[in-house]
């Protein structure tokens, strides 16, 4: 067969390992040939690619990013954009598509499939907040990062007895935020789920520096908003598919907390840090394990279908299932794990 690939949506770690997984096997066991579209829908809209093989997978199982490059074009926001995908399908002589990418890039790739384009989806989000997957990978590395930055950030807190707000990834789910406070025994966990209270985070602190110094490391999710509080967007920019450019609560937070206790505060916001630089084992092997199976999905002709992780296995789910709704914190790790340790 002549397969196509893309990866589309912000980059994370572990997407070089899927090309991989699905080049290496499509090519030795299958026979197949690829083609590698640059910049996700970007590059079969406009018909530019660039030949796989197993030869050119090598030693890209330990990089980070992705070899074909990334962006956020939407084929739906241009009045060719859909049409010129399926013209240049056709042109290149493929008989499948291979999309990794989060609920966006999957977004398109349901709607394509509704048309007719034989596409088998690849779960991707550094955030873990698309359905259907009980993990993505990319997010056991951007928590690993930040478990290391909050323990740097934890004994500059206690030597100078401040306290430092880290801002992490989460748009609309705290997993970065819950998983890295828990490893890095956070003093207060914010995350988009659930409206925090900046009165009553300042006054648990007050009360807690009472007792005793101790490492007051505030861990927020990008997108976490205070009471009656609205999204903080660091400008009125918006992508292809409407998401506002998120970033400055930890700032803000930084500030009014100091106000409010006294206590010196600093900000720092970890980003693209998150994003960047070689996957942990953990997302090797998942991402290797997604690429095979979303290779031998092609083969068994699961069209309109996503790879996804369920109880340690991977499985066969229907796209829609993977964009219908985005994948929430469980309340209850915040609630019953991290909670308990915090202020
Ligand atoms: O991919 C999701 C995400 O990492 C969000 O957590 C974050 O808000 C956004 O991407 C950042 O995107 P960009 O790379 O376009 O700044």
């Amino acid at each position: 067969m002549r397969i196509g690939l893309l990866t589309g949506g912000g980059d994370c770690p572990g997407l070089n390992a899927v090309i991989r997984g699905v080049v290496v096997k499509g090519s030795k066991v299958w026979g197949d040939e690829f083609l590698g579209f640059l910049d996700g829908w970007k590059g079969i809209i406009e018909g530019n690619s660039r030949p796989l093989d197993a030869e050119s997978c090598e030693g890209i199982l330990f990089e980070g990013g992705t070899i074909l490059g990334t962006s956020r074009t939407n084929p739906y926001k241009s009045p060719d954009g859909a049409a010129a995908v399926a013209r240049n399908f056709e042109a290149a002589g493929l008989d499948a598509l291979v999309a990794i990418g989060g609920d966006d890039t999957l977004g398109v790739a349901l709607k394509l499939a509704g048309e007719g384009l034989a596409v088998v989806g690849v779960p991707k989000t550094i955030d873990n907040d698309l359905g259907a997957t009980e993990v993505t990978f990319g997010f056991h590395t951007a928590v690993q990062i930040a478990t290391e930055c909050i323990d740097r950030l934890r004994t500059t807190a206690l030597s100078h007895d401040r306290v430092i707000v880290c801002e992490v990834m989460g748009r609309e789910a705290g997993w970065i935020a819950t998983y890295s406070g828990i490893a890095g025994g956070a003093a207060a966990i914010l995350v988009p789920e659930e409206p925090f209270d900046i009165d009553q985070l300042a006054a648990s602190l007050a009360a807690r520096r009472a007792r005793g110094r101790f490492p007051m490391v505030v861990v927020v999710a990008e997108g976490a908003v205070p009471k009656q509080g609205s999204l903080v967007a660091r400008s009125d920019q918006v992508d292809e598919f409407g998401h506002a450019r998120l970033g400055g609560i930890g700032t803000l937070l930084a500030e009014e907390l100091e106000k409010r206790t006294g206590f010196e505060s600093r900000a720092v916001v970890l980003g693209h840090v998150q994003r960047g630089g070689t996957p942990t084992a953990f997302d090797r092997v998942l991402a290797t394990r997604f690429g095979v199976a979303a290779i031998d999905a092609v083969h068994e002709g699961a069209f309109g279908t996503m790879v996804a992780l369920r109880g340690g296995e991977i499985v066969r789910v229907p796209l829609e299932e993977a964009v219908s709704q985005p994948k929430l914190l469980d309340l209850g790790l915040l609630h019953n794990v991290a909670e308990p340790f915090c202020v």
